[in-house]
């Protein structure tokens, strides 16, 4: 039998500590055993074993993945601690559910997977309520209906029968005001190059990072946007209102879906997917405003809380070290971004709890983490 948790590497354990610290509970809290099975973690990394980005990659993907559900039920003027049932579906072994647990009552998550260890790991891990998915979405049934369902990169890898039929079943598991939010890989992300069905979506069984699932169930999908429309028209029989939010999760676009007419999601700051870094004694990347017209007014970098470097942002010059791009770097669908490099007093380690802190000109702030793989 396989031990429970990946035991890591003295680098991958500092990653996972700093992680605890300053983006868990707020208490210093964060369940950071990761389990032997889980392929989220294993396969972006071949060295994923040893290697501190793999550990890095997952618990920031975690993070960014709190941020867009928290954004994607604030769209309906709601907040997670007040809904009585969420379900996170297609969870995987919890990359989400260690954050979700620190932001609403765990008696009140349910997550669900076709991955019976995933379902055995989650729920005394997590002590979430654990529901054993299948390849048939008629046959899912959870007993209960939920204010909220997320779904992370399911859509991006569903065959085309099944892309209507599982948007249909978790749509008819919605509470009345209830949100669907589902990611999905667009073609505009030109991520892989496959060739299009007529009506917009491909599939491409051949691309696969979960070998237990057939390749014909489980595979990789890009669609277009008229394709995502016109799917949820079918599986709402028209009822669905829905807004798509540009990148609102990694590299995929968020559809954030409800019985009644929602607002434009307004996803706060989004950083770029890729992480924040320091080299040279730098920390640098960009940050988005995604209201309409939201500007960053300025970027912080903190150490222990502190304020280690900053830098209000201003039109390019030689010397500004946060700088608004214009549209020469613009992200699809954001705001224009605003690029930093901000120089820090002294070299950094992971033990200095370096974050990057962001603020917004319609009052959004928001905190990120800082790679230091390689200083670290
Ligand atoms: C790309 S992973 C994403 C996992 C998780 N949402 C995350 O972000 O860490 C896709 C997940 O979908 C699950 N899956 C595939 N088919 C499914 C089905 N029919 N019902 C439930 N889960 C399914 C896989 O087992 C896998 O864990």
């Amino acid at each position: 039998m396989s031990l429970p948790y990946i035991p890591f590497s003295p680098s991958q354990q500092r990653v996972a500590n700093y992680f605890a610290r300053n983006f868990g509970s707020g208490n210093g809290e964060l369940h950071t055993g990761v389990s032997t099975d889980c392929q989220m973690f294993r396969y972006a990394f071949p060295d994923w074993n040893t290697n501190p980005h793999a550990a890095f990659n997952y618990f920031n993907t975690g993070v960014q993945q709190v941020h867009a559900v928290e954004m994607a039920i604030g769209s309906v003027g709601r907040r997670l601690d007040e809904l009585d049932s969420v379900l996170d579906f297609a969870s995987g072994f919890g990359r989400l559910t260690r954050q979700m647990i620190h932001r609403m009552d765990p008696a009140k998550l349910w997550v669900s997977d076709i991955q019976p260890e995933s379902m055995a790991f989650q729920g005394p891990t997590f002590g979430v309520h654990s529901i054993v998915s299948g390849l048939e979405p008629s046959e899912f049934d959870p007993g209960r209906k939920f204010d909220l369902i997320f779904v992370a990169s399911l859509f991006s890898h569903l065959p085309r029968n099944r892309f209507d039929q599982w948007l249909r079943r978790l749509w008819e598991l919605l509470e009345p005001g209830g949100v669907l939010a589902f990611s999905v890989l667009d073609r505009s992300t030109g991520w892989m190059r496959l060739p299009y069905e007529a009506d917009g979506f491909s599939f491409n069984p051949e691309i696969s990072e979960i070998d237990c699932i057939e390749n014909h169930e489980y595979g990789s999908t890009i669609v277009t946007e008229q394709f995502v429309a016109e799917a949820i028209a079918r599986a709402t029989d028209g009822r669905g209102h829905f807004e798509m939010v540009p990148r609102g999760l990694w590299h995929q676009d968020v559809y954030v879906l409800s019985d009644h007419p929602i607002e434009p999601p307004n996803w706060g700051l989004m950083d770029s997917y890729f992480p924040y870094s320091v080299t040279n004694q730098h920390v640098f990347g960009t940050v988005y405003g995604t209201k309409v017209r939201e500007i960053v007014l300025k970027v912080e970098v903190l150490c222990k809380g502190s304020v280690f470097a900053v830098g209000e942002a201003q039109t390019w010059s030689e010397d500004a070290v946060v700088f608004h791009c214009g549209d020469r770097f613009l992200g699809p669908g954001w705001g224009h971004p605003v690029a930093f490099s901000l120089r820090l007093p002294r070299p950094v380690t992971y033990e200095d709890d370096i974050v990057v802190k962001a603020y917004g000109q319609w009052g959004a702030v928001r905190t990120f983490p800082v790679n230091l793989c390689e200083v670290g």
